[in-house]
């Protein structure tokens, strides 16, 4: 349903301006086009991406929704970090001068668990730690938050899906509440995202990437959201994933990466995106807040 093309008719109709009507805060928290926020990797320009205080600081900004990603060691053990090496965000080069290439597959979870992941982002973070699975999962509860996860790199990790999802139910997060509104899982892999569905079909799931609009039939079949860069989205875009169906037989929704500043993430809200994945969110929540639904281009309405 297009709701801001028909609260412009209705303004029209009652003989309003659209541009004249008032921004409010009552609209804003009422405006059904307001995207969900994500913090990426966590509140990540602020705080070390994927540890437990960039969790901490989505939450001081009020922010619900986190996304981070899933990768294992050497002994087994899912850890939250991005790279699939561990040089850029914690300090192994100066801990095992020895290891090169440095694999997160290469360190067993105590060798982790040894490594600085805050300096490199500020001395105000030293000895914060690349965190497990199960402690972001405790955190992100502790919170009340949201999680977006991703399974990074699964080629990687064969048999990652399974294991992720028994740990996910061993914390609590396959029950009801968590499947139908807490959680969501991603990856840039179609065969990972398939995996999930297969073994556990009632989770919602996301493929990150833009699939051609004639293949996204495909993609319905299996995940609930396209999830593609903000780069390459359009208003058409954004329509044609609406169009379908997804896996759960509610239309597939569009979360985008990474956007960082207002102007964009407004630009975004206009295409209707249902969900902006940003390392600033509070500044994508300020920039969606305003209720833009009077304010749109009646062309559409008066269309034919
Ligand atoms: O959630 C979207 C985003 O995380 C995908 O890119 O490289 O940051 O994992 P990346
Ligand atoms: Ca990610």
């Amino acid at each position: 349903m297009q709701i801001r093309p028909l609260a412009a008719a209705v303004g029209t109709l009652l003989g309003f301006s659209a541009l004249s009507l008032p921004t409010t805060a009552a609209h804003a928290a009422t405006d059904p086009h307001r995207p969900v926020v994500v913090a990426h990797r966590g509140a990540s320009a602020y705080a070390p991406e994927n540890t437990l205080a960039a969790v901490d600081k989505a939450d001081d900004l009020g922010i619900t929704w986190v996304e981070n990603d899933v990768q294992r060691t050497k002994d087994g053990e899912l850890v939250i970090i991005h790279d699939t090496n561990l040089k850029r965000t914690t300090n192994v080069e100066e801990i095992f001068p020895d290891r090169a290439p440095w694999k997160v597959a290469d360190f067993t979870l105590k060798e982790i668990k040894r490594l600085d992941a805050g300096s490199w982002f500020s001395p105000a973070y030293a000895g914060t730690r690349v965190p497990t699975l199960e402690k972001y999962l405790e955190r992100v509860s502790h919170h009340h938050q949201k999680l977006l996860m991703e399974i990074k790199a699964p080629e990687l990790y064969p048999g990652i899906e399974k294991q992720t999802l028994r740990e996910l139910r061993r914390e609590g997060w396959l029950d009801r509440d968590h499947v139908e509104h807490k959680l969501v899982i991603q990856s840039f892999s179609a065969d990972s995202v398939k995996a999930v569905h297969k073994l556990r079909p009632d989770v919602k799931t996301g493929f990150l990437g833009t699939p051609a609009v004639a293949e996204l039939p495909q993609y319905a079949k299996f995940t609930d959201q396209i999830n593609p860069s903000f780069r390459t989205v359009t208003p058409e875009y954004v329509a044609a994933v609406h169009s379908l169906p997804g896996a759960h037989g509610r239309p597939l929704e569009v979360y985008t990466w990474t956007v960082d500043d207002g102007p964009t993430a407004a630009r975004l809200k206009g295409y209707g995106v249902d969900g902006i994945i940003s390392n600033k969110p509070d500044v994508v929540r300020d920039a969606t807040a305003e209720d833009t639904s009077y304010s749109l281009p009646l062309a559409g309405v008066l269309a034919p």
